[in-house]
């Protein structure tokens, strides 16, 4: 080592070291190298141990990882089940790239949207499910935002699921936030007046007769199928026709769904749905496909599967039960 230091210059400062500064340096090199050795060695062999092993304990691990997954399974369909949901700006947007601004371009691009001058009414008029039975218990309430209404999902004493306009006609609270069931009644949170099962003001604190005249609008409601629907009709008609009971949900349990919040008028969807001459154009009909549009040699290999679509027209009995009109 000592042979190199007469002539040794230091690369950085660009002169030359004196005969310990060299000796210094040298150590200090040896012993970087000596560190740098050390720990790739110990990497080196902590890899190896993993490898060795995962290679002795294959089995085992394959059967842990099998257990795992049973596991997750079992978690996500029983205890926690799947929500896959999508928002607004997830749907329709795409071609508006990511940035700071995009909420407000994305806001831009709704409200320049051409209509035409043919638009159906916002609502058609029919049931909707506003809320799932499972999720209101016995005294419990619910606001619910749809059909362009505030609304009051409530379950009286008697089991029996309501729904009401959620303002109050007294000071205009919402009865859906902070509001109470007392028996079958909802009671404002802001100063106590009570609705009963039909809507009218039963009962107002500190006043002998409720006044006569004050009520809320009380929707038509049914419970079925898991879910609480409510009649929604423009001209405020009762209900055309019930809703069919689906027996087999009876066996059926949750375990999870898809939700997409779409920006597009309710009709559309349905008619979506009908559209057959869309789905192999925009659709992939199942995971091989769409790994053929990255791979064509899958497609070579197994060839190009198609949707295929029939579209069948119901009769009207499947329809649902129709109800005598009244108007
Ligand atoms: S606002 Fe509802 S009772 Fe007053
Ligand atoms: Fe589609």
């Amino acid at each position: 080592m000592a042979s190199y230091c007469p002539n040794a210059v230091d690369s950085i400062l660009n002169k030359e070291l004196t005969f310990s500064e060299c000796q210094n340096a040298m150590k200090n090199k040896e012993f970087l190298r000596d560190f740098l050795l050390f720990n790739l060695n110990i990497i080196f062999n902590v890899i190896r141990t993993i490898f060795e092993f995962i290679f002795e304990n294959s089995g085992c691990l394959l059967f842990c990882v099998f257990v795992s997954f049973l596991f997750f399974v079992v978690y996500r369909s029983y205890v926690n089940p799947l929500l896959y949901k999508k928002e607004l700006t997830e749907i329709g947007f795409e071609h508006i790239a990511k940035g700071p601004d995009r909420d407000r371009r994305i806001s831009r691009a709704q409200a320049t949207r051409r209509m035409g001058n043919k638009i159906p009414p916002p609502y058609p008029n029919g049931w909707f499910a506003v809320a799932e039975s499972r999720e209101l218990k016995v005294g419990g309430v619910t606001a619910v935002d749809a059909l362009g209404q505030n609304l009051c999902v409530y379950r009286g004493e008697d089991g029996v699921a309501r729904c009401v306009d959620a303002y109050c006609p007294h000071l205009g609270a919402n009865l859906a936030v902070g509001g109470n069931v007392c028996g079958n009644c909802i009671e404002c949170p802001f100063h106590k007046w009570r609705f009963g099962e039909n809507g009218a003001c039963v009962s107002v604190p500190g006043v002998e007769n409720a006044p006569k005249g004050v009520s809320i609008k009380q929707w038509p409601t049914v419970e079925r199928d898991g879910a609480i629907w409510i009649w929604y009709d423009a001209e405020d008609r009762p209900p055309l026709w019930n809703i069919e009971e689906v027996p087999e949900l009876d066996h059926w349990g949750y375990r999870g769904r898809n939700e997409f919040i779409v920006s597009a008028h309710i009709q559309e969807i349905p008619e979506n749905g009908a559209d057959v001459a869309h789905l192999n154009a925009v659709h992939s009909p199942s995971l091989v496909s769409s790994l053929g549009e990255k791979y064509p040699l899958l497609y070579d290999l197994i060839g190009k599967p198609k949707l295929k679509n029939t579209l069948v027209i119901a009769s009207p009995a499947s329809q649902g039960e129709l109800l005598p009109t009244t108007g």
